[in-house]
């Protein structure tokens, strides 16, 4: 029964997605090289993985409107995860298990096994007690259409645990055991819940591997866990825990015991927009991480849900980003190497000096473009340097780096006449020579990489083609920069240039 079922509910969603699609694909707030659904909503990166020859993104979705319900898996596949070609939805909420109507079949991870793909997603239903969460399976032979397993839910919440805070599980294989975390609230603290099995469908609870003691919130949602040479990272995103959207801990772990001791804190990502990020090893080795590019706690405080929303869809990923690790155990984001192949129209200066008086800069066409530049400290007096991004008729978000304060912000109050906030972090510049910047501009997006990609910033602008002006000046003396390069980016859904995706779609379609 449940084969079909899901079947009809895919094949009706799709229809859905067709009808609009076309329409939807010219909204004037689409990204150029960020990935997005082609209609309706969007949030979490789930089940990323390398499989077959390539790379497959799904994500959580509602394909019928640009607002969060009832959630399917949205998939895609890429060579280079730039370039896309959407496949028919993964899975659609069709058991009792999975089906609650403000729910659905929320969020997990992906893993090969005997060559078939697995996913490991959390199902929601409604029971006596209330919204129940459970972990469930769904397999599939050509990597494309999934079938749920009979013996569905496979684990259900521990005693102790919030029936209704219990998702997102991460599994992944070592030696002959798999093992998952998977988010929890216990007693109003978010944690991290390790759990082993043998054969992927019975699982027994190993240790809780990490929790909140209030400071991190009420409860962790989507947990990851991975090594990094000898040490091991676990990151969430917490609940109720103000602006942390998304942190990493590093330690220590022991696979007999299941302890995980960490010593070493951080934030992947201090904008207001990263939230949920998945990992996944590439091929090459490479530790990839991808972030869902908005966050819960802006919510509540829309009044909509945007000029994304209006155009039919909403909500896009992060620039995927490679995770390193320092020698002192912190980590680094650093956008993926593939970002390059898109670059065109390059720029170069050498250096410059930036005074009180503002000089125009030159990064594409404004818009969609990537910038790097050295700010040379030595030789810089100023107290503040300013960068306007996305500035035109009035409006404006303004970078700024206070030397003085060692603070960076993003003040998104000007950007487009709805967004807000200004994004904060300090920086540790201290016996430091530069600090270097590295700018993704998208058509509704800002991430800004500074100090070692630790200290980055990513935020949704919603501003239109119009504002494509690159700004500079300092604050109380002057800066000099160095190593300035710029570089338009190339467009990644333009039709025409991908039309062998869609040509591959209809192929599909019959
Ligand atoms: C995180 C999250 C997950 C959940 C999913 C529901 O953004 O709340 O915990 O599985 O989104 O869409």
């Amino acid at each position: 029964m449940s084969k079909e079922l899901m079947q009809k509910n895919i094949a009706k969603a799709q229809r859905e997605i067709d009808e609009k699609k076309e329409i939807i694909k010219n909204g004037k707030m689409r990204q150029h090289y960020h990935f997005m659904p082609q209609t309706g909503w969007m949030n979490d990166p789930n089940g990323l993985i390398y499989y077959k020859g390539k790379y497959h993104f799904f994500f959580q979705c509602n394909p019928y409107y640009g607002f969060w319900d009832y959630m399917h898996w949205g998939h895609g596949v890429s060579d280079d995860m730039l370039h896309w070609e959407y496949l028919p939805l993964a899975l659609a909420p069709s058991e009792s298990y999975d089906d609650h109507i403000r729910g659905g079949c929320f969020s997990g991870s992906a893993i090969e096994h005997e060559g078939k793909l697995f996913l490991m997603y959390t199902g929601t239903t409604k029971e006596a007690q209330g919204f129940v969460q459970t972990q469930c399976i769904a397999c599939s032979e050509d990597g494309i259409h999934f079938e749920k397993y009979e013996g569905n839910p496979v684990l259900t919440a521990p005693k102790g645990i919030a029936p209704e805070h219990f998702r997102d599980p991460k599994v992944w294989k070592h030696e002959d055991t798999f093992y998952m975390v998977c988010g929890g609230s216990c007693g109003q603290k978010g944690q991290a819940l390790l759990y082993r099995s043998k054969d992927m469908f019975h699982w027994s609870f190993f240790n809780v591997m990490a929790e909140s003691r209030g400071e991190w919130g009420y409860m962790w949602e989507c947990t990851d866990f991975y090594p990094m040479g000898e040490r091991y990272v676990l990151t969430f995103s917490p609940m109720g825990a103000g602006e942390h959207t998304a942190m990493y801990l590093v330690g220590d772990f022991d696979y007999e015991t299941g302890k995980f001791h960490s010593w070493i804190n951080g934030e992947i990502d201090w904008g207001f927009d990263y939230y949920a990020p998945q990992s996944f090893q590439a091929p090459d080795g490479r530790r990839i991480m991808v972030g869902w590019a908005n966050e819960w706690e802006w919510m509540p405080l829309w009044k909509d849900w945007g000029p994304a929303y209006q155009e039919g869809w909403c909500g896009s990923f992060n620039f995927p980003l490679e995770v390193r690790m320092r020698e002192d155990g912190t980590l680094q984001f650093l956008p993926i190497a593939e970002l390059e192949t898109l670059r065109e129209n390059p720029r170069r200066e050498d250096s410059f000096l930036v005074t009180e008086t503002e000089k125009e800069l030159a990064a594409g066409d404004g818009v969609s473009f990537e910038l790097k530049m050295k700010i040379d400290l030595e030789h810089t007096d100023a107290d503040r340097l300013e960068l306007v991004l996305r500035g035109g008729e009035g409006k404006k978000t303004v970078c700024l780096f206070d030397f003085r304060k060692a603070e960076m912000s993003v003040d998104r109050n000007e950007s487009d006449g709805w967004s807000r906030g200004v994004s904060r972090s300090v920086m540790y510049l201290k016996g430091k020579s530069e600090l270097d910047v590295h700018i993704l501009s998208d058509q509704s997006s800002l991430e800004i990489f500074t100090n070692q990609y630790q200290n980055n910033h990513s935020n949704n602008i919603f501003a239109g083609n119009e504002q494509n002006q690159l700004k500079i000046r300092t604050y109380g003396g002057t800066a000099l920069i160095r190593e300035y390069e710029s570089y338009g980016l190339k467009d990644c859904f333009r039709r025409g240039e991908n039309s062998h995706v869609n040509d591959k779609e209809d192929e599909r379609n019959g």
